[in-house]
């Protein structure tokens, strides 16, 4: 397997006036060819600014990259000029965004015909032409019944669930390497949910692209995803193959994640225990450990020494950034 993106020590701070957030402290993660990935966390532990970051989409001031890089196609992207030619074909065209709000993304007064055919157009250099019968195919595709008498309609006039297809098309639109979909779905009911997640990996395997798919439901992901990477408070605390993760948590935040959410495999009926505790104020991070406060199974250790680099376990791929063994 190749990696497609690597992505190595990336911090991104933001400069507001109660201070420093450091949203993203020191995260390094990759995704591989034909592969579809999870991040996963709770509200506010940076997950988007992390995607946001590996296509130059934080806005300076406030935010800033001020370390890493983000190795794609044989360069570090981070160094392309923000907004040059480069920069924006790979952005929108090699790694496509697909965002969690379908309404804030998709134009209002613009047709889904020509917000599809646009696109097309721009990355594909497609004749007008061609981009429409492209653009019908991309809404086949995704599953809009009458593709091409729904060109000429308006976003308003879709449901929710056929708006995330559409903005699905239009992340195709440009026959991207990677889609990185955020959280896409957490608007919808949940059999629309699964119904995208699952449109989402076969467009991705026909398309021989990777999917990232950011969520805060490890549930969402688990029959999606071929890996795992945990997010906590900036950083990544837990990484590791999808079965391994779910087998055998070997972080406490991971291990209350896994308590919060329904499970296919489990008995009906099973309580589930939400984490207790709020995640840290970003803007006052302590020297230690930052899930110390709600860890059930902490002891007087996690309390002397420093927040845990990740280390690697005995079977060299899963991580946790956790002194303790489980
Ligand atoms: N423009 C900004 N200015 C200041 N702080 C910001 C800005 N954007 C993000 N942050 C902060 O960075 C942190 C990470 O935000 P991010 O949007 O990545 O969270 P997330 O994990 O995607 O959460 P959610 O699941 O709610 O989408 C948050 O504490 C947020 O307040
Ligand atoms: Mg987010």
């Amino acid at each position: 397997m190749s990696v497609l993106m690597e992505v190595k020590n990336l911090k991104t701070y933001f400069n507001t006036e109660a201070g420093l957030v450091k949203a993203v402290d020191g995260v390094s993660y990759h995704i591989n060819e034909n592969e579809t990935i999870g991040i996963v966390g709770e509200s506010g532990c940076g997950k988007s600014v992390t995607q946001l970051s590996t296509i130059q989409l934080i806005a300076t001031p406030p935010g800033r990259i001020v370390e890493g890089g983000v190795f794609f196609e044989g360069r570090d992207i981070l160094k392309l000029e923000k907004n040059g030619q480069e920069m924006r074909s790979i952005r929108g065209g090699k790694i496509s965004v697909i965002f969690q709000e379908p309404m804030t993304s998709l134009n209002p007064v613009m047709t889904i015909g020509r917000q599809l055919t646009e696109a097309i157009e721009l990355h594909l250099k497609m004749t007008k032409e061609d981009a429409k019968k492209r653009a019908i195919e991309l809404l086949d595709l995704v599953g809009i019944p009458s593709a091409k008498q729904r060109l000429s309609d308006f976003p308003h006039q879709f449901s929710g669930g056929m708006r995330q297809r559409v903005m699905i098309a239009l992340g195709l639109s440009c026959n991207p390497r990677i889609i990185i979909a955020d959280e896409p779905t957490t608007a919808l009911d949940v059999t629309t949910q699964a119904q995208l997640l699952k449109l989402m990996q076969d467009v991705v395997r026909e398309f021989k692209a990777s999917l990232v798919i950011v969520t805060h439901n490890l549930g969402v992901v688990a029959r999606y995803v071929e890996r795992i990477y945990v997010m906590y408070a900036g950083r990544i605390i837990e990484s590791g193959s999808c079965k391994d993760i779910f087998a055998h948590p070997r972080h406490p935040y991971t291990m209350g994640l896994l308590r919060a959410v329904p499970r296919l495999n489990e008995p009906k009926g099973k309580k589930l225990v939400p984490i207790v505790g709020l995640p840290p104020n970003l803007l006052n991070m302590p020297d230690t450990c930052a899930f110390l406060p709600r860890c059930p199974y902490a002891v007087e250790k996690c309390r002397q020494i420093p927040w845990p680099e990740l280390r690697t376990l005995e079977n060299g791929v899963h991580q946790t950034a956790c002194h303790l063994d489980f």
